[in-house]
């Protein structure tokens, strides 16, 4: 089942902040991140996935004239494997072949699920980087897709 995507606002951070903990614990951003995120509204897009009035997922872009990234993508544990994490990724690619030439993004080492979706997006495996997320200190793969 799909959720409907919006534009995130300040009002759902209460809940961005819940499915933060949920899935990026102990590497979670901060209410003061998101709020800075969201002030810059030139390069930025970041959505929610709504069900009713639940936030059951979100995402967020980062886009440049030359190069975009995907900041965090993540999805409920309860409504995981629905399609919903696909349709946000999907409109962020959307959003950034728009806007830029090429998306990065980072991912877990250990991420296999989410490696695998981005696979199937057309994105390859460019490098890695030790430690690279605090304060866990797990390792991330640095991944790479242009715009067809
Ligand atoms: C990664 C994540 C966003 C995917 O969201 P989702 O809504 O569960 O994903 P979807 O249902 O759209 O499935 C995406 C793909 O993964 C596959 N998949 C989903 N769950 C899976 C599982 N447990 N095992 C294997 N494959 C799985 C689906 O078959 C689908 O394949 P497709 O690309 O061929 O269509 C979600 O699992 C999540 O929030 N994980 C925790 C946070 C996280 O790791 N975020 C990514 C940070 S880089």
């Amino acid at each position: 089942m799909s959720a409907r995507l919006r534009p995130m606002r300040l009002g759902d951070l209460e809940a961005v902040l819940q499915l933060e903990e949920e899935l990026f614990a102990p590497d979670t951003w901060t209410a003061a991140m998101y709020r800075d995120e969201l002030s810059r509204t030139d390069t930025r897009h970041y959505l929610v996935a709504e069900d009713g009035d639940r936030v059951v997922g979100y995402a967020g872009l980062i886009a440049y004239d030359d190069e975009a990234h995907v900041a965090t993508i993540g999805v409920a544990g309860d409504r995981q494997g629905e399609g919903i994490g696909a349709q946000l990724l999907d409109a962020l690619l959307a959003e950034a072949d728009r806007r830029s030439p090429v998306v990065l993004l980072e991912v877990r080492a250990d991420n296999e699920v989410a490696q695998g979706l981005y696979r199937r997006r057309g994105f390859t495996e460019v490098g890695r980087r030790r430690g690279y997320y605090q304060p866990s200190g797990a390792d991330a793969v640095v991944m790479k897709r242009e715009k067809l």
